[in-house]
């Protein structure tokens, strides 16, 4: 099928990926069209509220969410793990120990991202399930400026590990809290009224191919 598709010859790809898929989302768009050298691509990033306004009025072929907006005519495909991992200075009290009780890493400092983020609802929804309280110090609406106040000392924070797997984790550590990992998922999203284009349907076929999927993936913490 996919050696029939290569014969696709022109066509725009419009995805709309939320911030923390800007790390990775490149690398496979980048394999992607290598099988299809003369398709461009239209990629738009936002944070979950931003990228559910697009895919709520159709402007795209295709979304990445980890936590997509539920609608039954939201048609989505799960590609890859995506888990949210707690951080901390690397000089931390905390680096370096075991089985850290999720209280106990609730007290320190929080660096948290900002209302509309899908991390952010990943991290709420988590702690009310473990009915824990986080010390939020800061809000910050970035991913890499979070990580940058966790270097400088700042608090600690839970972030999706796409944010370091390219990049590096220098400066930070990388903390053993328990029930943390929290363990979700990357979604293709695409409206189910909306006609599939060719170059859309080539995507949906090439993420389904898991062994395309293994660059991207970590080692299980
Ligand atoms: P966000 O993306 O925190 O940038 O909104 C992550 C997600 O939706 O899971």
């Amino acid at each position: 099928r996919l050696t029939k598709m290569r014969g696709l010859t022109a066509g725009t790809l419009r995805i709309a990926v939320v911030t923390t898929a800007k790390y990775f989302i490149p690398h496979l768009i980048g394999e992607f069209c290598k099988l299809y050298p003369d398709i461009s691509v239209e990629l738009k990033v936002g944070n979950r509220e931003q990228i559910a306004q697009r895919m709520a009025e159709g402007l795209d072929d295709f979304c990445v969410f980890s936590h997509p907006p539920k609608k039954e005519e939201y048609l989505l495909t799960e590609f890859l793990p995506n888990r949210l991992v707690a951080i901390a200075p690397e000089q931390h009290e905390l680096a370096g120990r075991e089985r850290i009780p999720l209280e106990e890493f609730a007290r320190a400092p929080f660096l948290m991202r900002e209302a509309g983020s899908g991390t952010r609802y990943a991290i709420e929804r988590h702690m009310e399930r473990f009915d824990c309280e986080l010390n939020v110090r800061m809000t910050i609406e970035s991913n890499e400026a979070i990580k940058h106040m966790v270097m400088a000392g700042m608090g600690v924070s839970i972030l999706s590990e796409h944010t370091w797997n390219v990049g590096g984790e220098a400066g930070i550590a990388i903390l053993d809290v328990e029930h943390l990992p929290i363990k979700t998922n990357w979604y293709l999203a695409r409206l189910g009224s909306k006609p599939v284009t060719p170059v859309a349907e080539a995507l949906l076929e090439y993420v389904q191919r898991e062994e395309r999927l293994k660059g991207l993936k970590k080692v299980e913490l």
